[in-house]
């Protein structure tokens, strides 16, 4: 499939005038929440359905929980603001990734890769970046790993790719994220000290990931799988794996 930059506002000139300011309250503002949680919609099934699948087959579920969430109308203003960005409707859907936004909790880093993986591979998923901040976490100690992606969506008018921020991190780096963050926004000017802590707290729960996998890892059993190919005509396929 070739691949246009533009790609993603098919069909949106015909709708919204791109370089008008963006009003919340408008009819405007409603269908572009409308496609980005359309995006949301099909993405989410995917996700659930590489979940029924390994559960299903291998007997193992690796995400622990999905959620998501489209941007708020006062955070895509700010971020806009923040960055230098006139507040219009161009800017939104070039220069904000994570307008639609799904977070994916798994057990383990293992679980982590698999899935991010599996993602960038599905055929009808085009990867515009990604970023492993497990292998190299931020200076705050965070950890997950990023993918923006685009997801087409079918509308009465065509298809449409839509940009959807995935972020991807165990049960461990989700407990830190989430407290970190709440911690964050309550004292902007958090101490030094209490951002060493923080940072330290990463890497304790790091460890904690670790440790559990050791124990997970010693315990399963990888033996009594069936092959069966994926489709007969399509040889280059994967080979599906049945657990008996
Ligand atoms: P922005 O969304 O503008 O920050 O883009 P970016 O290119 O800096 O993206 P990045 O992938 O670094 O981070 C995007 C999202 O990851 C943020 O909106 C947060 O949800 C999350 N995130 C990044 N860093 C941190 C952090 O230090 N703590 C927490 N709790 N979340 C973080
Ligand atoms: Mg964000």
């Amino acid at each position: 499939m070739k691949k246009n930059k533009k790609e993603y506002l098919i069909s949106m000139d015909n709708n919204l005038i791109n370089k008008q300011y963006i009003d919340p309250k408008s009819d405007t503002f409603e269908k572009v929440v409308f496609l980005y949680d359309s995006a949301i919609k099909e993405l989410k099934t995917k996700i659930e359905i590489l979940q029924d699948e390994m559960k299903l087959f291998y007997g193992y579920e690796p995400i622990e929980s999905i959620s998501t969430r489209v941007k708020s109308s006062e955070s895509i203003l700010k971020k806009l603001n923040t960055k230098g960005y006139e507040p219009t409707y161009e800017n939104l859907f070039e220069k904000i990734n994570d307008v639609a936004g799904v977070r994916i909790v798994c057990n383990f880093k293992k679980d982590v890769y698999k899935i991010a993986e599996t993602i960038e591979n599905m055929q009808d998923v085009r990867v515009l970046s990604k970023k492993d901040y497990l292998k190299t976490p931020k200076k705050s100690g965070y950890r997950s790993y990023h993918l923006v992606v685009s997801i087409p969506v079918s509308f009465s008018e065509g298809t449409m790719y839509v940009k959807v921020e995935i972020q991807i991190r165990t049960i461990g780096m989700n407990f830190w994220a989430s407290l970190e963050h709440k911690l964050k926004y309550k004292n902007d000017s958090i101490s030094k000290g209490d951002s060493k802590s923080l940072e330290k707290y990463a890497k304790v729960i790091n460890s904690i990931d670790d440790g559990m996998f050791t124990i997970y890892d010693k315990m399963s059993d990888d033996n009594d799988f069936l092959y069966l190919d994926a489709a007969d005509d399509e040889p280059n396929l994967k080979k599906f794996k049945f657990k008996l």
